[in-house]
């Protein structure tokens, strides 16, 4: 996520920007840049790759200034590079975004036609060109600003600073998180608490669609007819490690609470008038129409993400996947034909393994997709199709929100792929889009606030030595996922299980108070799951029953706690997510109830660059 820093003030405002940018590092970033007003004018400077690279440039490119803007860019609309970076100018002004403006495309067909050209592949540039038509026909900043934000879709925070004013700094927001700040002698703007707090501990969130203009030490709020608004002064009594993490105990809990965020984030950009749209070649209707099998290719929990896809893909699509291990992948001979998808998935985009198989493929000449988080990532350059989820940076090593938001684009893919093959209506499409967009979200937030129920679980959890998951179908997948999270973050021994294969020969493991987690999240499968509960509880099991809103109404379930995950309708898919939410939860809770550092486990690396 990109980070924003700007100050007004008597000193010289470099060292604020550079130390404010620094600390915003922990949001990950890929490029870097700042924009001060000084005697001559505004000066930018900016450079792709990490801080160092722009304080070099820098030594070479000096600017000093009381006024200025800067911004740490993590990557959404064009790769990693100087053009590509922030602070844009255009014309009278120069501006660092946050956010993603969706309808960017046509805001700057309209302003090729007024005779605007692009320098950069952002959407970030369409703002500043923008906000600079608008005010040379007004001259006035706050009326330009507010004019353009009428126009932008999607999310923004903005900090411009107009070149005839540089004493002053304007600020506005939609979605994108900004506060604003106040010393005796400047004031700040910033995306997060920790960049303010060398300066002050007070600070104010500035709400949607008021404006924050900065002028030293004054700043104003208003409303978009001009009126003032008073906002309330928040105080922070974090550290700055806390602050990082939002005042979290973990970034792994901070993570699960950006999940509803990101998923959104990840799914709108990608709708259309209602229906998926990838728009990369490979996933347009006419090649999804004739691929003949998927090879699902990852490691860890987006390869389990992979797995939760081929349930629907096969059901819906009704296109054969397989999913490999991408370790296992590149060991044997892969039978890959020429009408054949192959698709990796990866967060980082550096695992070493999901690399290499990537290579074998693209060696035979067969078309290679990807599902990437990090942008400009190896894989995401490497692959022919790349798709971005939006998650963000994702620092705990556990990964949660990256796996929802690589399940939320398989979802969107299975509905491109049963349309392309003519198995699903368009309107059933519209209504799932509409769902994942905004139903789960809501189903995640609020199994989220099941924090006490699940609490109680942990407790129960964090003493036993073997715990096992079971589940039939999407289930079985989902406690793989499970307990894998467990695993990595408790160090207590967890296995997932399909519940119909325990009584071929795990169930001997079973014995009394051995906790049992069973995921029932599919309608047609429940009766099935049940019984393996019957089974494992006749056998002295405690049994801890996820079960998703419609089921546990139809039915008793004989559970020793039972953990009702709250859902937007009766179809599977839509239950997956929150229920693996609440998995995550489960983990996390366990991990902090027995103290254990549960961002940093042992023996765990976050990107596993080696083979
Ligand atoms: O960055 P990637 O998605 O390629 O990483 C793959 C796995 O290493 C990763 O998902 C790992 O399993 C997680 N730490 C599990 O939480």
């Amino acid at each position: 996520m990109c980070g924003i820093i700007g100050f007004s003030g008597e000193t010289d405002c470099v060292p604020v920007l550079l130390g404010g940018l620094d600390t915003l590092s922990y949001r990950g970033y890929d490029s870097a840049g700042i924009a001060v007003a000084g005697v001559s004018g505004v000066h930018t400077v900016k450079a792709k790759g990490k801080l160092d690279a722009l304080k070099e440039k820098l030594k070479t490119h000096p600017v000093s200034g009381s006024t200025g803007i800067g911004h740490t860019r993590w990557a959404t609309h064009g790769a990693p590079s100087d053009e590509n970076s922030h602070p844009h100018t255009s014309g009278t002004l120069t501006l660092v975004h946050n956010g993603i403006i969706e309808n960017y495309a046509a805001i700057a067909e309209k302003l090729r036609a007024l005779g605007y050209t692009f320098v950069s592949e952002t959407d970030t540039e369409a703002a500043a060109h923008l906000i600079d038509s608008y005010y040379r026909e007004n001259g006035d900043p706050a009326a330009a600003i507010y004019r353009a934000a009428q126009e932008m879709h999607g999310s923004y925070a903005l900090g411009v600073l107009f070149h005839d004013r540089p004493n002053t700094l304007y600020a506005i927001r939609k979605g994108s998180p900004l506060i604003v700040a106040q010393t005796d002698s400047a004031s700040l703007i910033a995306s997060d608490i920790p960049a303010i707090l060398p300066y002050t501990r007070s600070y104010v969130r500035l709400p949607e669609g008021i404006l924050a203009v900065l002028d030293g030490a004054e700043i104003s709020f208003s409303d978009e007819n001009g009126s003032e608004v008073a906002l309330k002064t928040e105080t922070v009594d974090w550290d700055v490690e806390a602050a990082q993490r939002g005042g979290y105990a973990h970034f792994m809990l901070k993570e699960i609470h950006e999940e509803p965020e990101v998923l959104r984030a990840t799914v709108a950009p990608y709708l259309k008038d209602g229906l998926p749209h990838f728009d990369v070649p490979g996933f347009d209707g006419g090649a999804l129409a004739g691929v003949e099998r998927i090879h699902i290719v990852a490691c860890g929990t987006a390869m389990h993400a992979g797995l939760l896809a081929r349930q629907w893909i096969e059901a819906e699509a009704r296109v054969p996947v397989t999913v490999e291990i991408a370790s296992e992948f590149r060991g044997r001979e892969p039978i890959l034909g020429e009408k054949d998808l192959v698709l990796f998935i990866s967060q980082s985009g550096e695992t070493a393994d999901t690399l290499e198989a990537l290579r074998l493929v693209k060696a035979r000449g067969v078309r290679t997709a990807a599902i990437v988080n990090v942008v400009g990532s190896t894989v995401a350059r490497e692959a022919d199709d790349v798709i971005y989820t939006r998650a963000g940076p994702e620092i705990a090593v556990a990964s949660t929100k990256a796996y929802i938001v690589q399940c939320a684009t398989l979802r969107l893919l299975t509905i491109c792929l049963a349309l392309a093959r003519g198995r699903m209506t368009e309107e059933d499409a519209r209504r799932q889009c509409r769902i994942l967009l905004e139903d789960v979200p809501e189903s995640i937030a609020k199994t989220i606030a099941l924090a006490a129920e699940i609490e109680t679980i942990a407790s129960r959890l964090k003493t036993k030595p073997h715990i096992f998951y079971i589940g039939r179908g999407a289930d079985s997948v989902l406690g793989t996922e499970a307990s894998l999270k467990l695993k990595e973050i408790t160090y207590l021994h967890a296995e997932a299980y399909a519940a119909g294969e325990l009584k071929h020969g795990t169930i001997s493991l079973v014995e009394d108070g051995t906790p049992v987690i069973a995921i029932l999240t599919e309608e047609s499968l429940a009766e099935k799951t049940v019984s393996a509960i019957r089974e494992v509880k006749s056998r002295g099991a405690f049994v801890i029953a996820a079960v998703s809103e419609g089921i546990a109404e139809n039915r008793e379930i004989p559970s020793d706690l039972l953990l009702t995950v709250p859902t937007a309708g009766r179809e599977a898919w839509i239950a997956a997510l929150p229920t693996m939410t609440a998995m995550q939860m489960i983990a996390y809770c366990t991990a902090a109830q027995m103290g254990l550092d549960v961002d940093r486990p042992r023996n765990l690396a976050k990107s596993v660059t080696v083979e």
